[in-house]
């Protein structure tokens, strides 16, 4: 038994801000951050849009595209870094909203690896008989823990959320994956403060150490290497060769990285799904998202395969591939999504 994705979903904030509204905060330009990432636009949560809030909105129409009611639920499963607060789960919160009485939940945080980490683990849940209807969510309120002062950081990351279903499957479904983890680069992309080892103080505060912080350079590298390999590792369990890839749909941290890593793979820009250039970095929101439109756009049916790759802050690695199963059809993912195609037409950094 495997699982798949039977329904899906997504959610993302009203409030749209290009790299001009960035130029007026930090010193940078429209021209570095679309050179150096791709980036043109992110949505930014507005005052009552929360975690919770995006995720429930984006559980609710994967439920509904599944046609499934919360009662079939057997486990809430929320995938994030930045949760509701940092106790209870988050996902508690959405299986209360949503009314899924006899579902478990959970949090889940391997950051931006941890949607594909949480499809790995409902396949397993459903494999194992624990569970026959997992809802899985990716949800970030990334802008309320960036630093609206470190422009090193600040341009790249955006608000969203995106939700799937998964129920058991005799064939097609998740077919391999690859879940890796290198602790030894934890500094490299962390938050300091607000945890046991430096609890939450005025000087924390004032150092801002409760606040995202990165060394780029390294998890650029770390980030091309790990997909390429994660990516290869999970399409071999699955027994395919990159050349039977219908799409490829990586975390969107930066165009630069995506496009490196679909040349090492030897993957076509037409099988490869960007869409970094208008909602940025969301961390385990971007690849829900990313598939949401995909669906939307038609390009993907069933029978294709699919591989799914996140990275990030751990390090952190997760990819998982996917022959799709479920039918296509033209309902929109998420209703009046404004996806501002108009003014972000470009795929490629320039
Ligand atoms: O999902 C989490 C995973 N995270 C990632 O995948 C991020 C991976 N890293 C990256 O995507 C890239 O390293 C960045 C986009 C963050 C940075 O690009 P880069 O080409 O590695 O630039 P850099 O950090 O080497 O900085 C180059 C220059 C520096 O100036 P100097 O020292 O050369 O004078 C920076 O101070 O660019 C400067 N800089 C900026 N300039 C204008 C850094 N940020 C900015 C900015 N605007 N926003």
């Amino acid at each position: 038994m495997s699982a798949t994705i039977v329904g899906w979903g997504m959610a993302v904030p009203d409030q749209i801000w290009t790299n001009a509204h960035l130029e007026s905060m930090v010193d940078t330009t429209d021209a570095w951050i679309l050179s150096r990432t791709g980036i043109r636009q992110r949505r930014i949560a507005a005052d009552g849009d929360t975690t919770f809030s995006l995720g429930h909105a984006a559980a609710n129409r994967a439920l509904a595209r599944a046609r499934l009611s919360a009662a079939d639920v057997d486990m809430v499963i929320v995938a994030t870094l930045t949760p509701e607060t940092p106790m209870p789960a988050t996902a508690n919160l959405i299986q209360d909203a949503i009314g899924a009485r006899s579902a478990g939940a959970f949090d889940l945080n391997a950051a931006c690896a941890g949607f594909t980490y949480g499809l790995e683990i409902g396949r397993a849940l459903i494999d194992a008989g624990t569970a026959q209807t997992v809802l899985l969510i990716g949800s970030e309120t990334m802008s309320r823990v960036v630093d609206w002062t470190d422009r090193s950081t600040c341009v790249l990351f955006g608000d969203g959320a995106g939700a799937v279903v998964l129920q058991g499957s005799a064939s097609g479904g998740i077919r391999g994956n690859s879940l890796g983890s290198d602790g030894s680069g934890a500094p490299l992309l962390h938050i300091p403060a607000g945890g046991s080892k430096q609890p939450a103080s005025m000087d924390t505060v004032r150092d801002r150490l409760h606040l995202l912080s990165m060394n780029g350079r390294a998890v650029y590298k770390f980030a091309v290497k790990a997909t390429v390999r994660a990516a290869a590792v999970a399409m071999a369990r699955a027994g395919w060769q990159p050349t039977d890839l219908d799409l490829f749909i990586p975390h969107q941290a930066n165009l630069r990285i995506i496009d490196a890593v679909a040349n090492e793979l030897r993957l076509p820009e037409e099988r490869v799904i960007v869409n970094a250039d208008v909602y940025g970095n969301t961390s385990s929101a971007s690849i829900p998202i990313a598939l949401c439109e995909a669906l939307d756009q038609g390009r993907v049916s069933p029978g294709d395969r699919l591989v799914l790759v996140g990275f990030g802050a751990g390090l952190s690695w997760a990819a998982v591939a996917v022959e799709w199963t479920a039918p296509v059809d033209s309902t929109p993912s998420e209703v009046g999504a404004a996806v501002d195609r108009q003014s972000a037409p470009a795929r490629r950094a320039p």
